[in-house]
């Protein structure tokens, strides 16, 4: 049994981060160059199922990149063809150009290849582009920073778009990219058209953020021309939350945390806690720590090397492990453990227990914290309007894998907003989301109108 204190929240905490998220959300919107970006998008509305259409879309994530052709069928369905193309620790960490032009060349392979566009055509593209941008348009954006692991040189303050359509005009490829949309957008916009309306677009993957629709008149450091756009009342914006509490006020930030943070090449505290790439860091850590003080696996001298290497342990790995089930036997726990490198027979009973509990109180702490992120956006909507459903959008390998993160998110989304006003909220899987939702900002047409590559 592990210490459990130093990765539990109890329940006044969850509400102090909540509000510490609402601060820095509404400090945001007031200001420029915030941790908490609160990005305008220049998005004036959300779909209602009824735009159709075939497009392209580049989707740069955290883990992989991939192309896709979606259909709409104006009727809240949509159909995918995509292809996955792998991004090297070295096009993450090497220039910038390079990454770019990598980007074409996928997407000229896909056009080539996989696309059903007449040959010759020009083709629109929507890039969802997951990471913080400061965007003018919703066809440009410049680079604000990097996250989860990218560190391309020479990159913060280049525009995104241009970029990537100087490097697709370089490769003699006839695509023109007409939007750009975060991840969390792209979610945003998919599942508004899949449900009829959404509240929240989030993402809990690889890294987290979240983005929902604002009045206008509350972005305060929107220029006027924007204010007084006729396009619409409200905007959509990209909260980029994962850099919440950057100051460590109200977060419960253990030692083990804060070497995961100090060793990361994009230091932030909320995304830490939550997302995918640093779970199974956060693990790792504590069970080194445990080592060196001899409550963990102590038959051996040294661990394996897995678990002395920086990132070593994978998330996917936790969730196995919680496939064990409190006073069953720890199968699986041990099958991970044996994976890492670590002989069976060496592997206590304790061990195995100090492995699925330490994964099952990271990932505790992750959904609580996902719920606090979720209430602070929409506690206003439930106090402002009693009944009705909230639909939210979700999209990500924690939401989707880890065991029980949504029942988890859901009981602390009792303590934030009440049990009544948590039975209203309806969660939708947006998978696909990020690449479906930047066809969405494509040149609108409903279903009545037909779409010249239909
Ligand atoms: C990181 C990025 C953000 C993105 C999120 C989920 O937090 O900064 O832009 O939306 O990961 O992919």
């Amino acid at each position: 049994m592990i210490s459990k204190d130093k990765f539990i929240i109890d329940d006044s905490g969850l509400d102090k981060i909540k509000e510490e998220i609402q601060q820095e959300f509404s400090h945001g919107l007031a200001h420029h160059g915030t941790d908490v970006s609160m990005i305008p998008t220049y998005v004036y509305g959300l779909p209602d199922g009824t735009e159709s259409g075939t497009y392209l879309s580049l989707d740069l994530g955290g883990t992989n990149m991939r192309v896709c052709e979606v259909h709409l069928s104006g009727d809240r369905r949509f159909s995918i063809s995509q292809e996955k193309y792998k991004i090297s620790d070295e096009l993450k960490t090497g220039e910038f150009t390079d990454l770019f032009a990598y980007m074409a060349k996928s997407i000229g392979h896909f056009v080539a290849t996989k696309s059903h566009a007449k040959q010759g055509d020009r083709l629109p593209l929507g890039f969802t582009f997951s990471f913080p941008v400061d965007q003018s348009a919703i066809n440009s954006g410049k680079l604000i920073g990097f996250t989860k692991g990218f560190k391309a040189a020479n990159a913060v303050g280049k525009d995104v778009v241009k970029t990537l359509q100087h490097c697709l005009d370089e490769q003699k490829i006839p695509v023109d990219v007409v939007a750009l949309v975060n991840d969390t957008v792209g979610t945003l916009l998919a599942h508004s058209y899949q449900s009829g309306g959404a509240k929240i677009g989030a993402i809990f993957g690889t890294g987290t953020n979240g983005a929902y629709l604002e009045n206008l008149s509350e972005i305060l450091k929107l220029d006027d021309a924007a204010k007084n756009s006729k396009a619409g009342s409200k905007m959509v914006v990209n909260t980029e939350w994962g850099n919440v509490d950057n100051a460590r006020s109200v977060l419960p930030i253990n030692e083990w945390d804060d070497i995961v943070d100090s060793a990361s090449i994009n230091p932030q505290s909320f995304e830490k806690l939550i997302s995918g790439m640093y779970l199974g860091e956060i693990l790792r850590r504590f069970l080194v720590d445990m080592h060196s003080k001899k409550h963990f696996l102590s038959q051996l001298d040294k661990l394996p090397d897995s678990l002395n290497t920086q990132y070593g342990l994978d998330t996917a790995l936790m969730s196995a492990s919680l496939e064990d089930v409190e006073g069953a036997e720890l199968t699986q726990t041990y099958k991970v453990m044996t994976d890492l490198g670590v002989s069976k027979d060496l592997i206590k009973k304790e061990d195995a227990e100090l492995f699925r509990d330490g994964s099952k109180y990271i990932g505790l702490r992750a959904a609580r914290l996902s719920a606090c992120a979720l209430a602070a956006v929409i506690e206003s909507e439930v106090r402002e309007n009693e009944t009705g459903d909230i639909n939210i959008g979700l999209d990500g390998s924690v939401i989707e894998f880890f065991p029980k993160f949504e029942q988890s998110m859901r009981d602390a989304l009792k303590v934030l907003l009440g049990h009544e006003a948590e039975q209203r909220i309806k969660i939708g899987l947006a998978k696909d989301g990020s690449g479906v939702g930047a066809e969405l900002m494509q040149p609108r047409k409903t279903s009545s109108s037909s779409s010249s590559r239909d």
